[in-house]
């Protein structure tokens, strides 16, 4: 059985330059994380590997989100997202996370890898409203629903869900060459 915290509206504020890292299989179970994970999700290590990748679900979050990005994964494509986190304590933490599928020598997936940094409050704010309907759609017309309805906004301003999370989460300057150093190290 896996521990489910009760959220409590309280935000978890962490570094930006804290990268949360971790590994999963192809179902999902995490099979590495790094310290800062425990750190800021409150969970050991020994908690954490082992276990599926929605122990830091948060009821907030849209479903439709995660069907895309494992459809995505799936599919051999990396995917970022930004994600609203629960962590042991029921506190909750944004984070931007770049997703991507590692290969081995004859093209098959053998892994899945999540880099994480820290939602800056004008990301928070304007993909706080967007889940918000999204959440409401699924609870009363279901998940497809809700990917029509994102993909309605995405037409609005005339963007595929790529352009538009790239145009919101770009890292600048020293943070995207010290992230693009994590990669490396990691992948
Ligand atoms: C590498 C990787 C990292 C993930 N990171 C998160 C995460 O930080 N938070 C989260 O809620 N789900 C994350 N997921 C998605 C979960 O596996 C899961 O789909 C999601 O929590 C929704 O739970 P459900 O599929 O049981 O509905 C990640 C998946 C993968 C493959």
């Amino acid at each position: 059985m896996i521990y489910r915290p009760i959220p409590i509206d309280e935000e978890i504020k962490f570094s930006k330059k804290k990268f949360i890292i971790s590994k999963t299989d192809l179902k999902g179970i995490i099979t590495f994380v790094n310290k800062n994970f425990c750190d800021i999700s409150g969970y050991s290590e020994e908690e954490l590997i082992g276990a599926p990748h929605n122990i830091v679900r948060h009821p907030d979050m849209p479903k439709a989100i995660f069907y895309l990005i494992w459809k995505t994964l799936l599919s051999g494509r990396a995917i970022s997202g930004v994600i609203k986190n629960l962590s042991k304590s029921g506190k909750y933490y944004w984070v931007i996370a770049d997703l991507e599928p590692k290969f081995d020598k004859n093209g098959n997936i053998v892994s899945l890898t999540a880099f994480r940094r820290a939602a800056p409050q004008n990301v928070i704010d304007e993909i706080e409203e967007l889940y918000e309907v999204m959440l409401n759609i699924e609870k009363k017309h279901g998940m497809k629903k809700s990917i029509d309805y994102l993909e309605g906004y995405l037409e609005e301003r005339d963007m595929t869900y790529d352009a538009f999370i790239l145009e919101l989460i770009k890292p600048r300057g020293i943070l995207a060459t010290l992230l693009d150093a994590f990669k490396r190290l990691f992948r």
